[in-house]
């Protein structure tokens, strides 16, 4: 029983036009056509939408959908997180739908973070054509790529993603915050999903009031990479992190601030990893080169 990949992200807004101009011109998404009325929606491949924007009286994120590859695993995961005392709430037909999938359902993490279980995603296998010449994204069995949830309860948090979810472990980032040897640091760990990608889930031991500390996609090419990072810099948006490569899955890529207040990872060259030959570590650097951060901005 586990969890196939990590399918798509809602978020809510109030300014569609901002996330046009920020998904489209900067990210180099295909707009598609919104399941939600009054939302706006993006594709990154032949998923009919990847992101999907609700209309809300607040920016942040919504809700990620985690994909389960048969029903038979998405009603034994049901059934143990309802086992295990988590209130569960299966979405109509219609929501279902609107999700592209074939069957829904709610659920929240310790920290109240929505994840959405389904199966069977719709695909329409129209061809992904990028509003910014970005050659592909790197998605099929694995994904649109990976997001980072915010935790103030990170044993609580872990066992619900890796226990009741079925994740499994791949490693930790530890960073010291001073030089004291006692010091315990923070510390964010990374869960895969039944594919190479190294990490479909990650969580991170500090609040984000947006509700997402950041969702990845990972572009094809470095080119693809640098372009972005020009667009976004000609956008004026707020660099995050600079470009850089992490040490832990090997990802090249730039942080930009969304219009909804999380960041989007930029990436490439991640890691597939052959799990059967995987063992994990603990990083205690979150980059072996670049990657400088500010946390502050818009
Ligand atoms: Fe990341």
């Amino acid at each position: 029983m586990a969890i196939a990949s990590l399918g798509y992200v809602v978020a809510q807004t109030r300014d569609t036009a901002a996330w046009r101009d920020f998904a489209t011109g900067v990210l180099g998404l295909m707009e598609a056509p919104s399941p939600t009325p009054g939302g706006i929606a993006f594709r990154i491949d032949d998923r009919p939408f990847r992101l999907l924007l609700e209309p809300g009286a607040r920016e942040g994120f919504v809700a990620a959908g985690l994909e389960c590859a048969t029903e038979t695993i998405y009603a034994a995961t049901l059934r143990q997180l309802r086992t295990a005392g988590v209130a569960v709430t299966e979405a109509s037909a219609a929501e279902a739908t609107a999700r592209a999938t074939h069957a829904l359902a709610r659920c929240a993490d310790p920290d109240g973070n929505t994840v959405e279980l389904y199966w069977g995603r719709f695909q329409d296998y129209a061809p992904f054509v990028s509003s910014a010449g970005i050659s592909h994204f790197v998605t099929g069995d694995m994904g649109m790529g990976h997001v980072v949830f915010p935790t103030t309860k990170l044993a609580q948090s872990h066992n619900f993603f890796a226990t009741l979810l079925g994740l499994h472990d791949t490693d930790q980032v530890t960073l010291k915050l001073s030089p004291e040897p006692d010091d315990p640091g923070l510390t964010v760990r990374f869960l895969h999903a039944d594919n190479p990608r190294h990490h479909s889930v990650a969580l991170a031991e500090f609040p984000q009031p947006s509700g997402l500390v950041h969702l990845m996609l990972e572009a094809a090419t470095i080119d693809d990479v640098g372009r972005a990072y020009d667009r976004a810099l000609r956008a004026g948006a707020h660099i995050s992190a600079t470009l850089g490569r992490h040490a832990n899955d090997r990802m090249i890529s730039f942080y930009v601030r969304s219009p909804g207040g999380f960041d989007i990872e930029f990436g490439c060259e991640g890691w597939q990893v052959d799990w059967s030959k995987f063992t994990p570590t603990t990083s205690l650097v979150d980059s072996i080169w670049g990657h400088t951060w500010n946390f502050g901005g818009a």
